[in-house]
Formats: structure tokens, C-alpha cells, sequence
């Protein structure tokens, strides 16, 4: 008989593998997104994502209370204004409604890491992350507005600014912007490789920012592209990013691990809307062990080289790191 080895020897049992396992999924690597709206009294569940929803900040209380007695640490913020216009004007404003919900989340939980997304579409009319003209999202013009956005963010107390519109030159002028400002201690958390997805769709209906004509095709990455992402990463290390986010995640792990190999800043894989709808629809039909399954998914990004996970389902992997 030809010779040969014994791989099992070190899966005999639980205590066995306990020994030699490479991976694992930490408490403190989850980033859970939350919506705002600027409605009152609201909680209302998004129905493409059974388990998430819109908050108004009078109820903010219940899902905050929560997130931090599970011991998460970090949130990303999103906002859903009243009133949408054509350039995003609540996305700056002092008391908008992303500006209002930091500084409650500030003042009632001072540990917790608030991140902002900064971005347009959930406050422009067309839904565009940018200004446009002729049908286009002008780069330089929406760089400006961008600016704004995170110096107000950062102004209400946001502790990180999470840009990710994708214009060219966003992590450079936002952090001009913010040191200009006197915020030199605001990390920038850049969405630097971002793909023109189909897996953004459930958040399209959670922000209320799909766009009204056309598609992003002509910002966000093409998905068949993996130099390209070498390309934008460099430009975002080289403005000064200080996280670098690859989205979306489960889809994109070989560009997640090249990052890894690439860069030595902070790499954050962005468990996507869709990824978590997905795995939602299954589990309710009774196809799939959900739990077994969002523990799978997070051990792989993390294996693929993530640092840090933004996802809907922090509070389930948290519950179950608890249990283990
Ligand atoms: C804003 C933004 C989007 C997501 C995060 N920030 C939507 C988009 O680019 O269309 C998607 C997040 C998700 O799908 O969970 N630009």
C-alpha cells in the first residue's frame, strides 16, 4: 500500500480541534449598521431584511440598549432624512437626521464607536451619490458636499468618518476637510473598494436611496475587476485612509485576501444587505441551519484575511459568542 498521511489524527474530537484551529471571530471585530429616520416614534422593520429596522431616535433607546449589553462596540450610522433635494442638503446639515443620532448615541453611550457613513444617496432626490448634471454624478463638485457631510459628522461626535460614495479623491479631500477643521484625530474609514452590486438591493429599500434613473455603474467598481482594486486602494492608503473597506464581503473574499497580502492598514469586509437577505429567506423557508450558517460566513471573512466585519447580523454572532 502507497503511504500516506494521516490528516484525521487532528479531528478526533472537539477538544482536538479546539487545539488546532487557525480562525476566530472576536466580539470586538463586529460593526453593526443601524438606520435613522428623522420620523418620530418609528421601528419599523424593513421587509427585505426580517430583524432590521428604520429607528427614530425617541426609540433609538430599545435597539442601543442592546447592542451594547451584548457587548458590541462599534456602529455604523445611517440616516433617512424627512426632506430630500437635489444636492443632499440634510446629509450636512448641523441638525440633520445622521448629526442628531450621533450625538444621542454619544451623550447615552460614550464607549460606543459611532461610524458615519458619509455619503449623499439616501439624502438626494434622484438618489444619486453625487451632484448631477446632464445625467452625470459630477466628481469634483460632489467632493465638496461630501466635505461638509463628514465635517458635520464629525462635529456631532463621530468617531470614525466612513466615506463611501466613491468619487475620485474622497479620502483626500475629507481629510483636508477634517484637519482644516481641527478633527486631526478622526480616522477615515474608506469604502476605497467598492463594487457596483446587485447584493445592495435590500439597502436600497432600508436607506430609501435607490437611484432613480440609471445605475452607479459609473463610480462603483465593475465586479469583474480585481487590478482595479489595487488601483483604488492605492490612491485611498496614499490620501491617508486609515481603514479600508472591501465590499461587498461574502462575493469578494479573493479581494479581501488580496488586500490583506497588499496593504498594513485595517482591512473591514462589509457583510452586505443582499448576503444577509439571503440568508434570512433560506432560513425561514427551513433550508438552512441560519446560525451554523452566519458563523461559517463571518470564520471565512475573517479567514480571507478581515480584521474587522460590518454586519446585520453582529447581534446574532454576538448571542451565540456568548452561548459558546
Ligand atoms: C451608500 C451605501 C450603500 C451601502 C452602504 N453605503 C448603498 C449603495 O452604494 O448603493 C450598501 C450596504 C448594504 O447593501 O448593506 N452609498
Amino acid at each position: 500500500m502507497v503511504e500516506f498521511k494521516r490528516h484525521r489524527r487532528l479531528r478526533q474530537s472537539a477538544n482536538m480541534r479546539a487545539l488546532v484551529r487557525e480562525t476566530y471571530v472576536h466580539i470586538d471585530d463586529l460593526i453593526y449598521p443601524i438606520f435613522i429616520t428623522e420620523e418620530e416614534n418609528v421601528k419599523s422593520e424593513i421587509s427585505s431584511m426580517p430583524g432590521i429596522y428604520q429607528f427614530s431616535i425617541d426609540r433609538l433607546k430599545e435597539e442601543m440598549d442592546e447592542v451594547q449589553a451584548l457587548g458590541i462596540k462599534s456602529v455604523l450610522l445611517f440616516g433617512i432624512p424627512k426632506e430630500k433635494d437635489e444636492c443632499g442638503t440634510q446629509a450636512f446639515h448641523d441638525h440633520g437626521i445622521v448629526q442628531e443620532g450621533i450625538k444621542y448615541i454619544k451623550a447615552n453611550y460614550p464607549e460606543m464607536i459611532v461610524i458615519a457613513d458619509t455619503c449623499l444617496c439616501e439624502y438626494t432626490s434622484h438618489g444619486h451619490c453625487g451632484v448631477i448634471e446632464a445625467g452625470r454624478v459630477l466628481n469634483d463638485e460632489s467632493l465638496e458636499l461630501l466635505v461638509k457631510a463628514a465635517i458635520s459628522q464629525a462635529a456631532a461626535g463621530a468617531d470614525i468618518i466612513a466615506p463611501s460614495n466613491m468619487m475620485d479623491g474622497f479620502v483626500a479631500a475629507i481629510r483636508k476637510g477634517l484637519d482644516e477643521a481641527g478633527f486631526l484625530d478622526i480616522p477615515i474609514m474608506s469604502y476605497g473598494v467598492k463594487y457596483a452590486s446587485a447584493f445592495y438591493g435590500p439597502f436600497r429599500e432600508a436607506a430609501d436611496s435607490t437611484p432613480q434613473f440609471g445605475d452607479r455603474k459609473a463610480y462603483q467598481m465593475d465586479p469583474a475587476n480585481r487590478l482595479e482594486a489595487f488601483r483604488e486602494a492605492e490612491s485611498d492608503v496614499a490620501e491617508g485612509a486609515d481603514f479600508l473597506i472591501v465590499k461587498p464581503g461574502l462575493p469578494y473574499l479573493d479581494i479581501v485576501r488580496d488586500m490583506k497580502n497588499e496593504w498594513d492598514l485595517p482591512i473591514v469586509t462589509y457583510n452586505v444587505s443582499g448576503e444577509y437577505s439571503m440568508v434570512k429567506a433560506a432560513a425561514q423557508n427551513g433550508w438552512i441551519d441560519e446560525e451554523r450558517i452566519i458563523m461559517e460566513t463571518m470564520i471565512s471573512m475573517k479567514r480571507a484575511g478581515a480584521d474587522l466585519i460590518i454586519t446585520y447580523f453582529a447581534k446574532d454572532v454576538a448571542r451565540m459568542l456568548k452561548e459558546q
